[in-house]
């Protein structure tokens, strides 16, 4: 009995209220009332989280200051006597740096087109936000959607402020990735008919939502890794790369490595380089917890920034709303948007619902804070923080038993691991860090400002606006990794192998943090993040 007895009183009010909201919609807020608790409560709101980016071809944007710290970072190299001019330890037609969804959907388009590719990744293979995303994929494939009916529900996610070409290129691609995905072997969930089954999340107009029950991300690794390991591609783990190299025109030819096993540095050498590094959510904003996996800690982009690509919405953060409250094993761990999408609601104190369900992320987020924070109506945990109930045995009422079992396999081992029964008891919530909406602003080909730079999947910017749709990342890391991958095999033939591979780029930017004293204590990237300091 995981519950506390206070916490099982207070329960009582959830299965009294119950029966009066199966089938009832909590009513929508207007656009007013989203603006207005978006701009009282959500963290990107809070002025003093935030400071002037001091560095760099952004200098005077706004970053989060736990951004800002790792972008007014020194290089790893500094003082590093690296010989650029010796045979380099990798040289290949596309170096691709990270191993999530981004990354190896990237590698198979550009291994197909006949280059010669290597992946370098921090950890393992496969170690990356894909395999913990859990709720679907988004793709209009259906005959009552169409990727323009997609397209808008992906800007007003993205409150308009989406690159409208990227957000386009997104939707267009997506029918075209749920096929190339399951010709690769990914299962999805299918009616006994054959057809897909596919279900709302927070801010869609259409049911577009593919899954694999509430696995979704691990089960397309598990198909893109194996099919990695079929067409033989290089694999490098436990090597991220820690400066990007430039050749002799400031175009990218490769990145510095760093063996964490030896502790040495290698040099690839690359016509095209692709960073897929993931997001940050390991730099814990705010203090927030995370859903994030280890090594999210925006490698991609300091790399990215220090050697001239452009950040786009860096500043803006997604807040999951239904992070893990409670029990602590699970603070800050993804309960999946699958189950609001499938009717589960949030609810206070009183067994009251405060929001519609489907509100998208920011404004779900934004409502639970204010119930817990304004409201005083948030339910007191034994750890000292506030929570929202979701009532997940609703479920079981709406679609008949069996439903989490069937639909939500993951998410009941999660909790009945911690001694919580989520067919029986209602889930504690609050919102946890969970995606970096901005990033480094690419073409739609992946490309950035630095010619044969690309970046795909998180470290991306501008296809989101400043609020990304549940399942539309798991489409952008494939989209936009299978954009990258083809654009960049396509070049390697009017690339020369680069004569001189610089970090020149990195001294002159060590010369900024030098005429803005930038603290002497900062590296970048991070790599691995300092819990041992906190
Ligand atoms: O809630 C979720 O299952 C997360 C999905 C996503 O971020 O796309």
């Amino acid at each position: 009995m995981t519950y506390t007895p206070q916490l099982r009183e207070l329960m009582k009010k959830v299965e009294e209220t119950r029966p009066s909201r199966v089938g009832v919609n909590y009513p929508r807020m207007t656009q007013d009332e989203r603006r207005d608790v978006l701009e009282k409560f959500h963290p990107d709101y809070i002025v003093d989280g935030f400071r002037e980016l001091k560095v760099g071809v952004n200098k005077g944007s706004r970053l989060t200051n736990e951004m800002a710290d790792v972008f007014e970072a020194w290089s790893r190299l500094r003082g590093v006597d690296l010989d650029l001019s010796a045979e380099p330890d990798y040289d290949v037609d596309v170096l691709i740096i990270g191993g999530g969804g981004a990354g190896a959907s990237a590698a198979l388009v550009a291994h197909e087109a006949g280059a010669d590719v290597l992946i370098a990744t921090k950890l393992r293979f496969g170690d990356a936000n894909t395999v913990m995303a859990q709720g679907g994929i988004q793709a209009a494939d259906k005959e009552n959607d169409t990727p323009a009916i997609h397209y808008l529900d992906v800007m007003g996610g993205g409150r308009l402020e989406n690159v409208p070409e990227l957000a386009r290129a997104l939707v267009m691609d997506a029918p075209l990735v749920i096929k190339w995905l399951e010709d690769l072997g990914t299962m999805f969930d299918k009616k006994e008919d054959g057809t897909m089954v596919t279900i709302h999340g927070g801010g869609t107009s259409r049911k577009r939502m593919h899954a694999a029950r509430d696995y979704t991300g691990a089960e397309i690794m598990r198909t893109l890794r194996d099919e990695v390991y079929n067409k033989d591609i290089t694999v490098v783990e436990f090597s991220p790369a820690v400066e990007v190299l430039l050749d002799e025109e400031g175009r990218a030819a490769g990145a510095v490595l760093y063996n964490l096993e030896t502790e040495e540095y290698q040099i690839a050498r690359a016509k095209t380089v692709i960073i897929a590094t993931g997001g940050s959510g390991r730099l814990h904003y705010r203090g927030f917890p995370t859903s994030n996996h280890y090594g999210a800690t925006a490698d991609g982009l300091v790399m990215g920034y220090r050697a001239g690509a452009e950040t786009i919405y860096a500043d803006s953060i997604q807040y999951h709303p239904t992070g893990g409250a409670y029990p602590p094993q699970l603070l800050g761990l993804l309960v999946t948007e699958k189950t609001r999408g499938l009717g589960a609601t949030p609810l206070n104190i009183n067994g009251e619902q405060f929001v519609y369900h489907l509100e998208t992320r920011d404004v779900a987020s934004s409502a639970v804070i204010r119930e817990c924070e304004e409201r005083g109506l948030g339910v007191p945990l034994p750890t000292g923080m506030t929570a929202v109930w979701l009532d997940s045995p609703i479920l079981e009422l709406v679609h008949g038993e069996g439903t989490i079992e069937r639909q939500l396999p993951a998410m009941l081992r999660q909790f009945l691991r911690f001694g919580v029964d989520i067919r029986k008891e209602p889930m504690l919530i609050y919102p946890t860090l969970h995606y970096q909406n901005g990033g480094l602003l690419i073409n739609e080909n992946g490309m950035t400002a630095v010619e044969n730079l690309y970046v795909a999947g998180e470290a991306a910017g501008g296809i989101h606006g400043t609020n990304r749709l549940m399942g539309n990342s798991l489409l952008d890391i494939i989209v936009f990794g299978r954009r990258a991958g083809f654009d960049a095999a396509a070049r390697i033939k009017d690339i020369k192998t680069p004569k001189k591979l610089s970090l020149e780029h990195v001294e002159k930017y060590h010369k900024e943090l030098e005429e803005t004293g930038a603290a002497d204590d900062r590296l970048g990237p991070v790599l691995l993040p300092h819990y041992t300091h906190r």
